[in-house]
């Protein structure tokens, strides 16, 4: 949700910070903006809609050299997606120009104080304010902008990573960070600041993490850190373990093609090297003893959007295994509820970025309870996991494409190594059936890649129904979070009318939106499962009312035969592996549709990947 970068060094900045946003895009692309340095002046360009639009008009209004500039990639918050409301905001005195992620919660008052002090505000932004309050407070500050920007901070409330240039201060950017993320990229003679890694990971794979409440200023030689307060600041550094060539397309169309191909590796990454040398399965970190997770009472999941489907899989699985009480809740809803939890109980985040807003803020309010806690989390150094008792890391790369994919897979695969792991410590299962389970798991990137090798037919039949104007999912047990997660896609994707049912619920109201024609995608159980015959009940409910049924049936199962239009076939598997494989030709379905739409798969209207306000 909106991508920031920042840039001083020996190199011309502004292709740093451009090629930078076209790597952070899709955290917003509403519109973009640039600021540099040059002659003792700023020079800003900003357009709206995406980055595209921002190159075409540095080409037609061309940009000084200069080796300090910053960027940004918009997700409109406060203000439409328009030129005049795109970052950076400059001072009225053009000194000072910022960006900004996340949301300055008291603008309101502070553009009442400007504005009854003479200022001019030109855009609908919180940003802005920001600008004129630095500006004001430069002298104050000795014109030091470091000063500057913790004064101002300290006057700021809600969630923001701010960074600022002042043309006074050529060889220097300084970037502020409270509950929206930032991190500093480590290189030679130049340094970065930026929302994620990826914008500078071609340049070096030195990074350091922040805190909260921390203010770093660059210069071509150096980084330093403090406190909002002005003190020492403690800081992490890290290497990335990526390199940029896992940040590109890699010869696919599309992202979301790429991701969806990288399925296999990444559920196998997210399984290598599990064990210790005891045969003990480990996690990443963890700062919990087994006499806290063997005092655990129930277990929370807390996750938006895919995460919350990964989460919702992963109940099945670890209510089974490990026989305590799971609820998965939608992080949105959680703190606002009351809900119970306290130190007997086990709270995971869910979060491919780690920086998902609702999320961290359910995590903050299940700790003010006293609850143990744990992330599942795609990204190192973010908040989610640093903020977390213990941490299990998905191995996924990477994930660039809004709609998320690989991610979804990997976080089963997490959540069920963390189930497997209670089970363990509360000796709920056997070494023996544990491993049986690490078997199964450890035989699923193989059966991933079989889907993905016989997926073809999946692109003839989404094209198929690209006029629908809804598509129904439904499934059972695993696999009716499976529906959901079907369903999501198709809306964030396809932008059509899409809904997942619990296939059981579908005679209790849903089925009234059954007419000739509706396609519905039936996820089906294995035959030998006990819901299968019960599946097929489902399907004939519909099929009388004139659906068309699309069936996701295992290998071998010749009784779908009689009850489907189109069937798209998966490997055999367990039943609680079966989401692993399911999935996948649902993301393709979701994908190919788009594609014939003529969508922007990659980056879909009103989406952001990270969604850094609540
Ligand atoms: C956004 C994205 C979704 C994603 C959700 C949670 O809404 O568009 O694709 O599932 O955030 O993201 P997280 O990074 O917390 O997994």
């Amino acid at each position: 949700m909106c991508g920031i970068v920042g840039y001083v060094g020996q190199k011309q900045a502004l292709e740093v910070v451009v090629a930078g946003l076209r790597r952070l895009e899709y955290r917003g692309y509403d519109s973009a903006g640039v600021a540099v340095i040059a002659d003792g002046a700023l020079e800003v360009r900003k357009k709206a809609g995406k980055l595209a639009n921002l190159e075409s008009l540095i080409g037609t209004d061309p940009l000084p050299q200069s080796t300090t500039g910053i960027g940004h990639t918009r997700w409109a918050t406060h203000g439409g997606p328009t030129d005049s409301n795109a970052h950076p905001h400059v001072s009225e005195d053009s000194s000072i120009a910022v960006i900004h992620n996340g949301i300055i919660e008291n603008f309101a008052e502070l553009r009442e104080e400007l504005t009854a002090a003479g200022v001019t505000l030109s855009s609908e932004t919180d940003t802005e304010v920001a600008a004129h309050l630095l500006a004001a407070t430069m002298p104050a500050a000795g014109g030091n902008l470091t000063d500057a920007m913790r004064m101002v901070c300290q006057r700021l409330e809600g969630a923001f990573t701010l960074v600022a240039i002042d043309k006074a201060q050529p060889d220097l950017v300084v970037a502020a960070r409270r509950n929206s993320p930032l991190v500093v990229g480590l290189g030679e003679g130049e340094n970065f600041v930026a929302s994620d890694v990826s914008a500078f990971v071609d340049h070096t794979r030195n990074a350091l993490e922040l805190g909260q409440d921390q203010i770093v200023t660059i210069t071509p030689s150096g980084v330093d850190v403090i406190t909002f307060e002005g003190g020492p600041a403690e800081v992490t550094p890290f290497t990335v373990d990526w390199d940029a060539a896992a940040a590109e397309k890699g010869g696919f169309d599309l992202f979301m093609l790429k991701e969806i191909a990288e399925q296999p590796k990444a559920v196998a990454d997210s399984l290598r090297g599990r064990f210790d040398a005891d045969n003990r399965l480990q996690l990443d970190e963890m700062r919990l003893s087994d006499v806290d997770l063997r005092g655990i009472t129930k277990v929370v999941v807390v996750a938006c959007g895919t995460a919350f489907h990964a989460g919702m899989v992963a109940k099945y699985a670890v209510e089974h295994w490990t026989r305590i009480p799971v609820e998965v809740e939608l992080a949105s809803e959680f703190r606002y509820r009351d809900p119970i939890v306290g130190p007997d109980s086990l709270v995971i985040a869910i979060s491919q970025s780690g920086e998902t807003m609702d999320t961290l803020m359910a995590l903050r309010h299940a700790k003010a309870q006293g609850a143990r806690t744990l992330a599942i989390c795609n990204t190192v150094g973010s908040t989610i996991p640093r903020e977390c008792d213990a941490v299990l890391y998905t191995y996924a790369g990477p994930e660039i494409a809004v709609a998320s994919t690989k991610a979804f897979l990997t976080q089963i695969v997490a959540a069920y190594l963390v189930g497997l792991y209670l089970a363990q410590v509360r000796e709920q299962m056997s070494a023996a059936d544990i491993s049986d389970v690490m078997e199964d798991l450890k035989g699923m990137p193989q059966k991933v890649d079989l889907v993905l090798d016989t997926v073809e037919p999946v692109r003839a039949i989404a094209r198929t129904f690209a006029n629908s104007t809804s598509v129904l999912f439904i499934g059972r047990h695993v696999g009716y979070p499976v529906a959901l997660e079907g369903a999501l896609k198709l809306k964030e994707l396809a932008y059509m009318h899409a809904e997942g049912f619990a296939a059981g619920e579908l005679k209790h109201g849903p089925i009234a939106l059954i007419e000739d024609g509706v396609p519905v995608v039936v996820i089906l159980p294995s035959p030998s499962d006990r819901l299968h015959d019960k599946m097929i009940s489902a399907i004939q409910e519909v099929r009388a009312r004139g659906a068309v049924i699309i069936a996701i049936a295992e290998e071998g199962d010749e009784k779908i035969l009689n009850f489907s239009d189109h069937v798209i076939r998966v490997p055999v598997t367990p039943s609680l592996m079966q989401p692993l494989v399911s999935t996948v030709p649902l993301q393709v379905f979701a994908c190919e549709m788009a594609t014939a739409k003529g969508h922007d798969v990659d980056q879909p209207r009103n989406l952001a990947k990270s969604v850094t306000v609540e």
